[in-house]
């Protein structure tokens, strides 16, 4: 019973910390309706999506309506509403990628996912993947974006070897968090 109010709090700061980041964008665009779509930039940059509780907040804080803010989140394909993984990866499907065999790729990526067209998002929250339209770099067909990075003229199993260092990145910083919480015990242990 003692410990429910630290959680009430917990929970709550972690609320006005979701708030006050939106509020330090909101400022830094002078909360003007005609920012809208730049706020909406910078909230998904934060994010990686748009939260439903966020647009709502944008459009009181905007003083518009929300059918105008949700519109506008659900009309241009850049913008999420769902949450995305760590780590996004898309795959141009547009014409040049296409002939060049994008599909096998995007399959071979899936399979080693475990994602599909329908869960784009592997349940670790890790790995997001989706097809795209021509990201203009047709001469290096089929192309690959992974967290904002190009990767031309990949194979699918090149793309998987991606996928397996990102895997392996990963592991290390999770071995790297893991082993100064061990440290101090090893060094209590000396004394
Ligand atoms: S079609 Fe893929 S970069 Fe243009």
């Amino acid at each position: 019973m003692a410990s429910m109010p630290n959680v009430v709090d917990r929970t709550e700061n972690v609320e006005i910390q979701k708030f006050e980041k939106v509020c330090c964008i909101l400022n830094r665009f002078g909360r003007r309706p005609s920012g809208l779509i730049p706020i909406l930039q910078a909230i998904q940059h934060e994010y990686q999506y748009l939260p439903e509780e966020v647009l709502t907040y944008v459009a009181t804080s905007l003083d518009v309506p929300p059918a105008r803010v949700f519109g506008v989140a659900t009309f241009y394909a850049h913008f999420a509403l769902e949450p995305k993984g760590k780590h996004v990866i898309r795959v141009c499907d547009g014409t040049a990628c296409h002939v060049k065999q994008s599909l096998p790729i995007l399959e071979a990526l899936h399979k080693t996912l475990g994602t599909s067209e329908k869960n784009k998002t592997t349940p670790d929250m890790m790995f997001t993947v989706e097809t795209v339209a021509c990201l203009g770099a047709c001469g290096l067909a089929p192309v690959v974006v992974i967290d904002e990075q190009v990767h031309g003229q990949v194979t699918p199993q090149g793309a998987v070897g991606l996928i397996n260092d990102i895997r392996a990145m990963e592991a290390l910083q999770k071995t790297a968090v893991a082993t100064p919480a061990e440290q101090p015990a090893t060094e209590e242990s000396h004394v």
